[in-house]
C-alpha cells in the first residue's frame, strides 16, 4: 500500500459518520482504537504500535493474519471471477469448497449450503430445520429450543433462540414458539476448571421438561454452541452433549450445533462435535473458514436432511432460501487457502497439542485481585471479573482499553469476562506473553 493511500486510511479527520457495532460509540470516538495492518499474530496501530492478538481478530484469524496463500488466492480469484449469480449457477470452486468442508466433518455431515456470517448460518440452520419437517410432513414440528446465555448472532431467528438478555430486550417479540434451556455454568460447581467441568451433564434433562410442556410433535430443533464462546467461554459439562443427543434422538429433534466459533480449530479438531463425539443434525460455520480473509458462513446437513428435500418436480427449487453472495468467488478462494493452510501447517493438531500449556498458562492468574473464575478449553480462555459496582461490565472494559493502550495486547471484553482465544499459530513465548499482559491490566485498573 502507498504511503499516501496509508495516510489517508489511518488518520481519519471525522469519526462521526460510522456508527460502530457492538461498540460504546461516544467512549471510542474519544480515544479510538484503530487498527491499519496485520501480519502473523500481530496486529499494528495507527502509529505503528504491535498488538499481539490474543483473539483471533473476533474468533476467527485461525490461521494468523494477512497469510500469504489466502491474499494471493484472494487477489486471483478478483482478477478471474469478480462475481457470478448464487441463485440457478455457481463456479467451480464453491463445489470445491463445499468438498473440502464436508470432508472435514464427522459422519454423514456431507450438504454443505453457504452464506456470508454466523447470523446468516444460524438463520439458515433454524429454516432448514423447520423446513426440513415440513416436506416430512410433520409440519407441527415449528418450535425452536435455543440456550439461556447462548449467542447465536443477530438476525431475527438467532435473537429469539440465543440467551443473552441485551441481545434481545430491545427488539420487540421476536420469534414466537421458542423456549430455553439453562445455562449450564455454575461458577459454585466449577470454578477454576481447565476443560469440561465434571459437574452439570443433568441440565441435559431440561429438555425432557420442555418436551413434556410442549410436547414433541411441536418441536423442531435445539441450538447450541458446543462451548459458548461470546458468553465468556462455557465449556460443555461431560456427557451434557451426549445427553442432549440422546433425548433428541428419543423424540425426533434436530440437534444444531452453532460451531461458527467451535468450528475450525479453536478446541484442537476441525469441529467440536468431533471432540466430543456427538453428531448434530446441522453444524454451523463461519468466521474460522476464510481465516476471517472474506465474510462466509454456512450450514452442514446430514445425507438424509438433504435428501428429504430433493423429492419434487426436479424444476422446482427445493429450499426457498439463500443469499446474493452465498458461495462469494472471493470468498470460496479465501476459503479453500485457508483449509489448504489448516492442513499442511497441522493447525488444529496445534491447537489440541497446545492446550493443557495453554490452560496452565491461563491458571496463573488465579489469585490475581478481582478475578472470580478461570474456564479454559482448547485454545480459549473465559476469565470472570467482579464487578464495580453500580457500573456492570465496566471492569472488563478498562482490562480491554489498558491491554491495548498500555499492554500492547488485544483482548475481548464480553460482559464481565476476558476473552482470550489467540491465532492458532502462536508460540508457546506468546502464550505466556499474553497472560502476563493480561495479568497486569488487570492488576493496573484495579
Ligand atoms: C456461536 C456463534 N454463532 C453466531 C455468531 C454470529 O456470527 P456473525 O457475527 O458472523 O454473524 C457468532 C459470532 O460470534 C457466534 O459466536
Amino acid at each position: 500500500m502507498s504511503q499516501t493511500r496509508l495516510a489517508t486510511v489511518t488518520a481519519p479527520n471525522d469519526l462521526e459518520s460510522y456508527w460502530l457495532p457492538f461498540t460504546p460509540n461516544r467512549s471510542f470516538k474519544r480515544a479510538p482504537r484503530l487498527i491499519v495492518r496485520a501480519k502473523d499474530m500481530h496486529y499494528y496501530t495507527a502509529d505503528n504500535r504491535a498488538l499481539l492478538d490474543g483473539t483471533a481478530g473476533l474468533w476467527c484469524t485461525n490461521a494468523g493474519h494477512n497469510r500469504d496463500p489466502i491474499v494471493t488466492a484472494i487477489k486471483r480469484a478478483a482478477e478471474q471471477l469478480d462475481y457470478s449469480p448464487a441463485f440457478q449457477f455457481a463456479h467451480p470452486p464453491a463445489f470445491e469448497l463445499a468438498g473440502r468442508v464436508a470432508a472435514l466433518a464427522p459422519g454423514d455431515l456431507n450438504r454443505v449450503f453457504f452464506c456470508n456470517s454466523g447470523s446468516e448460518a444460524v438463520d439458515t440452520a433454524l429454516k432448514i430445520a423447520l423446513a426440513y419437517h415440513n416436506v416430512r410432513g410433520e409440519g407441527s414440528r415449528t418450535r425452536l429450543i435455543g440456550r439461556e446465555r447462548g449467542y447465536h448472532g443477530v438476525g431475527f431467528g438467532g435473537i429469539s433462540v440465543g440467551g443473552i438478555v441485551n441481545n434481545r430486550k430491545f427488539f420487540g417479540s421476536l420469534l414466537a414458539g421458542v423456549d430455553h434451556l439453562p445455562a449450564t455454568y455454575s461458577r459454585e460447581h466449577q470454578a477454576f476448571t481447565k476443560g469440561e467441568p465434571q459437574w452439570g451433564a443433568h441440565f441435559a434433562d431440561e429438555l425432557e421438561r420442555l418436551v413434556a410442556l410442549h410436547d414433541a410433535s411441536t418441536i423442531a430443533a435445539v441450538i447450541v454452541e458446543p462451548m459458548a464462546g461470546s458468553t465468556g467461554v462455557l465449556p460443555p459439562p461431560q456427557g451434557y452433549l451426549q445427553r442432549l443427543r440422546a433425548i433428541c434422538d428419543r423424540h425426533g429433534i434436530l440437534l444444531i450445533f452453532d460451531e461458527v466459533i467451535t468450528g475450525f480449530g479453536r478446541l484442537g479438531y476441525a469441529f467440536a462435535a468431533e471432540r466430543y463425539d456427538v453428531l448434530p443434525d446441522l453444524i454451523t460455520f463461519a468466521k474460522g473458514v476464510t481465516s476471517g480473509a472474506a465474510p462466509m458462513g454456512g450450514v452442514i446437513a446430514r445425507d438424509g436432511i438433504y435428501e428429504a428435500f430433493m423429492r419434487g418436480p426436479e424444476h422446482v427449487i427445493e429450499l426457498f432460501h439463500g443469499y446474493t453472495y452465498s458461495a462469494h468467488p472471493l470468498a470460496c478462494a479465501a476459503g479453500l487457502a485457508t483449509l489448504d493452510l489448516y492442513r499442511d501447517e497441522k493447525l488444529f493438531a496445534r491447537a489440541k497439542a497446545l492446550e493443557p500449556r495453554f490452560a496452565e498458562a491461563a491458571m496463573t492468574l488465579k489469585g490475581v485481585p478481582n478475578v472470580l473464575d478461570i474456564r479454559t478449553v482448547g485454545l480459549a480462555v473465559g476469565l470472570d471479573l467482579a464487578s464495580r459496582p453500580g457500573a456492570p461490565g465496566l471492569r472488563a472494559y478498562q482490562v480491554m482499553e489498558r491491554a491495548f493502550q498500555e499492554e500492547g495486547v488485544m483482548v475481548r471484553a464480553a460482559g464481565e469476562s476476558i476473552a482470550l482465544s489467540p491465532p492458532l499459530i502462536v508460540t508457546e513465548a506468546q502464550i505466556d506473553e499474553l497472560f502476563d499482559k493480561v495479568g497486569r491490566a488487570i492488576r493496573a485498573v484495579g
